[in-house]
């Protein structure tokens, strides 16, 4: 037993907290008015079960340490030693081994890397996903350069082969190569094609995989872990970087499939920023090797606020910035797998960002009616106003003017006026938005049933022996998939034992991370209705068909927005294509 857990055996967190405020009792746990934000009624919980306490108005929440941290302003070490002297615990010393852990993890890639491409390459297992390949027009020497694999469809294959090499479950787990559970941890990456995301010193930091049939999610990732961090890697950099300087030029695509596409068609100063907008990080790394950057994607750039953000933030780094346009909303892969000419011809005739605004401005308004006028000024003067280069935004100002027919020195005042303009107005735009203190950021919709579905869970009526079989990718926050999976794993097991549901069994098996969640979620009041069994499994079913039309939901909407695309290029094929999977998702969506 460590040094924290022997001090939370000895004190008691109710009387702890006693000593600071009055508690009342309510039902199994104590209650009173939350200490750390201004309320009538009380929603500071205490439990002495779980030895924690949650306020459900600012949602702070954690154990004795955490308690002392917020009330005392201590530090956790503070916190420690205080808590150590009341308990009479004498503390013990730690080494610091974090630079050998990230080296385990680097280790550990590499061992699943040889792994996922021997099954792609050697295994009768991979066969399947190496014909999707080879149907997609991947070259053995790509499959070979990128070091492309295959994590067969198994829970466990992977785990049992990196335990025989030596490796732990929890060394197996903080790679995000395996998902805890009770027994210790089974395989994230199943029945998907796996890409080595490699960074551009070449360390192997994690993996996407790919499913072959039609799924969603359509890829997963490694998650955040000590040595991956998504928001500041870019796919193919490692490969792309020489090609990058020599061409003094970078094409940026959306997916894996579209790097290695174009690395193979033999342009290689290419990389790929996995589907998110563009970060400030992956700008820095770029800015390493190039000030021109081509976006090879034109799919509703002027329309979606993050692609703004991110062009914004590239253009204030200094970047030139182009865009490569694509005919009927297709990909770089679609297009070079039907000709790569055109992707050629795509990328030579790729045109300055503000140009592309233009352009998109005149194909979708009249200029000549005052209602689209008005429309086409909402939606380029701030743009405008965040051209940082005074030079280039005074030539777009004529431009525009010129293109509106407006007098050039009204445009001007209007660009200089949003330049000036208190920066709230572009709020949304923004990716991350600070929040105040104690100002709790409002949570989504989905994201408050996925919370209440897994609060349901943790709260089986007595004598219920149910097991949850929905898929874990019906959650999309990572960390309610890992809960979930452990959850099921343990419900499993009692169910088999016939033995009661025991919160504290189940968070001993949790790894302290998602401990936190847990505690909040069990801590949430339910109806009382849902004691009974047949409450509780109606209610249960209903948020899981609730969570799956919203899953439908988001990629009809996705799927209508590449339809609008497709016919703006009058690509009707696409069209046609695109309108057979909207309708099935439809009647999947009514059949809920
Ligand atoms: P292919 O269908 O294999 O050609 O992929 P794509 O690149 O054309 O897919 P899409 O345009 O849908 O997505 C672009 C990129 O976003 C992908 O390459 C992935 O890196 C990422 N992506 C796509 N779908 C998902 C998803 O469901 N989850 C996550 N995390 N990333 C995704
Ligand atoms: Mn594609």
């Amino acid at each position: 037993m460590d040094d924290v857990e022997l001090i939370k055996e000895k004190i008691n967190i109710v009387d702890l907290i006693s000593e600071y405020l009055t508690l009342k009792k309510a039902g199994v746990n104590f209650k009173a008015p939350c200490p750390f934000h201004n309320e009538k009624t009380p929603s500071f919980v205490v439990s002495p079960e779980r030895q924690i306490w949650h306020c459900f108005g600012c949602q702070k929440g954690g154990d004795l340490f955490t308690f002392l941290m917020e009330k005392e302003g201590m530090e956790f070490k503070e916190a420690l030693e205080m808590l150590a002297k009341k308990a009479g615990v004498v503390l013990q010393k730690k080494a610091d081994d974090k630079k050998d852990f990230k080296d385990r993890l680097f280790e550990i890639n590499l061992k699943a890397q040889e792994f996922f491409h021997y099954i792609l390459t050697k295994h009768p297992l991979g066969k399947k996903a190496l014909n999707y390949l080879q149907e997609r027009g991947i070259l053995t020497e790509i499959i070979e350069e990128f070091g492309i694999g295959y994590a067969p469809n198994s829970w466990e294959s992977l785990t049992r082969f990196l335990l025989k090499r030596g490796f732990t479950h929890q060394e197996i787990i903080s790679s995000g190569l395996g998902v805890a559970s009770k027994s210790g941890s089974y395989d994230r990456f199943r029945g998907r094609i796996t890409f080595p995301l490699i960074d551009a010193k070449g360390n192997l930091r994690g993996f996407s995989g790919r499913v072959l049939m039609p799924a969603e999610p359509k890829y997963i990732n490694t998650p955040q872990t000590p040595i991956f961090d998504k928001g500041n890697f870019l796919f193919g950099l490692n490969l792309a970087k020489g090609e990058i300087r020599n061409k003094k030029e970078v094409v940026l695509v959306e997916g894996e499939m579209d790097m290695i596409a174009s690395y193979q068609a033999g342009f290689k100063n290419v990389v790929a920023s996995k589907g998110t907008a563009l970060t400030e990080g992956q700008i820095d790394m770029l800015k390493k090797f190039t000030e021109n950057l081509s976006l090879g994607f034109d799919m509703d750039l002027a329309g979606d606020s993050a692609c703004r953000r991110g062009i914004e933030i590239a253009d204030k780094a200094g970047l030139n910035i182009q865009v490569v346009q694509l005919e009927g909303g297709k990909d770089a892969a679609e297009v070079i797998k039907s000709d790569p000419a055109i992707w050629q011809k795509a990328i030579s005739g790729a045109v300055p960002i503000y140009d592309y605004y233009l352009t998109s401005i005149a194909k979708r308004y009249d200029s000549k009616k005052p209602s689209d006028l008005r429309k086409i000024g909402e939606e380029l003067i701030p743009v405008w106003a965040k051209i940082t280069d005074d030079l280039v935004r005074e030539r777009y100002i004529q431009r525009l003017a010129s293109f509106l027919k407006t007098d050039e020195k009204i445009l001007r005042v209007a660009v200089e006026k949003a330049r000036t303009a208190s920066p709230k107005s572009y709020a949304p735009l923004l990716q991350t938005t600070k929040t105040a203190d104690n100002v709790v950021p409002v949570k989504g919709r989905r994201e408050l049933l996925e919370e209440y579905l897994i609060a349901l869970l943790l709260h089986p009526p007595q004598e219920s022996d149910f097991v949850p079989g929905f898929p874990e990718t019906l959650f999309l926050a990572e960390k309610w998939r890992q809960l979930y999976v452990l959850l099921v794993l343990y419900l499993d097991s009692i169910s088999f034992k016939s033995t009661a549901f025991n919160i504290n069994d189940f968070v001993s098996t949790l790894p302290s991370e998602l401990t936190v969640e847990v505690d909040r979620l069990y801590l949430m009041e339910l109806d009382e209705r849902f004691s009974e069994d047949k409450h509780w499994k109606k209610e249960l079913e209903g948020v899981i068909s609730e969570l799956k039309k919203a899953l439908i939901k988001a990629s009809l909407e996705k799927l209508s927005l590449e339809i609008k695309n497709a016919q703006e290029f009058d690509k009707m094929d696409t069209v046609e294509s695109l309108n057979k999977r909207f309708r099935d998702l439809s009647v999947k969506l009514k059949n809920l």
